[in-house]
């Protein structure tokens, strides 16, 4: 099975900063999982929120700042004193990490809220980072938003995809969903999932990646059902 450190080791680190991933490294993971969405100057950054209110020291919409801005803002001090100056990190930032250390991603693009043209963008801006990916690095993208997946797939039919689903996002077309966009993996919410949706999906050959576990039992209940993959904040779970 396979752990995610979720927005790099989130229990313990400022979310989404190169100390969580860092950290998630030296914890052993070799996964981990990151949001992206674009800046005002059209570069892809890691950042969950569309504001950047909860996490760092700015405050406003993502899309009016530029990479520039966030590289010096602080989005360390919201979650404890010493991690004081981190900054909004780059995507291109990760990748770089991900060849120095040996570190493998999930990258979830955001839903971006710009409309057709800037979400195109987004996909473009993300592939280009991917292509820097040195080999051996392996990297599944995933999002909400099942036509970005499609659109990714269709320009970098290299890259596998995880199309994320909440429960209340489980329709009765949910395979012909996944065959459509030609999805590799369901990323799916832990919460009221059960052993029979997950054999369902694997029998119809779709890895399956659960968010967020943090708790042993759970994960290790995933995975004797089949489960191929968990996200976590902590690393407590990923010693099962
Ligand atoms: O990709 C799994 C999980 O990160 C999805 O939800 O809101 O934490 O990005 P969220
Ligand atoms: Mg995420």
């Amino acid at each position: 099975m396979i752990f995610f450190a979720h927005r790099g080791l989130s229990a313990t680190h400022p979310e989404n900063t190169l100390a969580a991933f860092n950290a998630a490294v030296d914890a052993g993971f070799t996964w981990c999982e990151t949001d992206v969405d674009l800046a005002a100057c059209g570069t892809p950054v890691l950042l969950h929120d569309t504001d950047l209110d909860r996490t760092t020291n700015l405050s406003g919409s993502l899309y009016e700042h530029t990479a520039e801005q966030l590289a010096s803002a602080d989005a360390g001090s919201w979650f404890a004193p010493e991690y004081a100056g981190e900054p909004v990190p780059t995507l291109a930032q990760l990748i770089d990490l991900m060849n120095q250390r040996g570190l493998n991603a999930n990258i979830e693009l955001k839903s971006n809220e710009q409309g057709r043209e800037r979400s195109l963008q987004l996909v473009d801006a993300v592939i280009e980072q991917l292509d820097r990916l040195e080999p051996g690095r392996q990297v599944l993208v995933s999002s909400f938003n099942h036509l970005l997946l499609a659109e990714l797939k269709r320009r970098a039919p290299r890259y596998r995809v995880g199309a994320l689903f909440t429960r209340e996002m489980l329709q009765p077309d949910w395979l012909s969903v996944l065959e459509l966009i030609n999805a590799d993996a369901v990323h799916i919410h832990s919460e009221g999932l059960t052993r029979a949706t997950v054999q369902q999906l694997r029998a119809a050959g779709y890895d399956v990646n659960v968010w967020t576990v943090n708790s042993r039992a759970r994960a290790n209940e995933l995975r004797n059902w089949g489960a191929t993959g968990v996200f976590t904040d902590s690393a407590e779970v990923a010693r099962i």
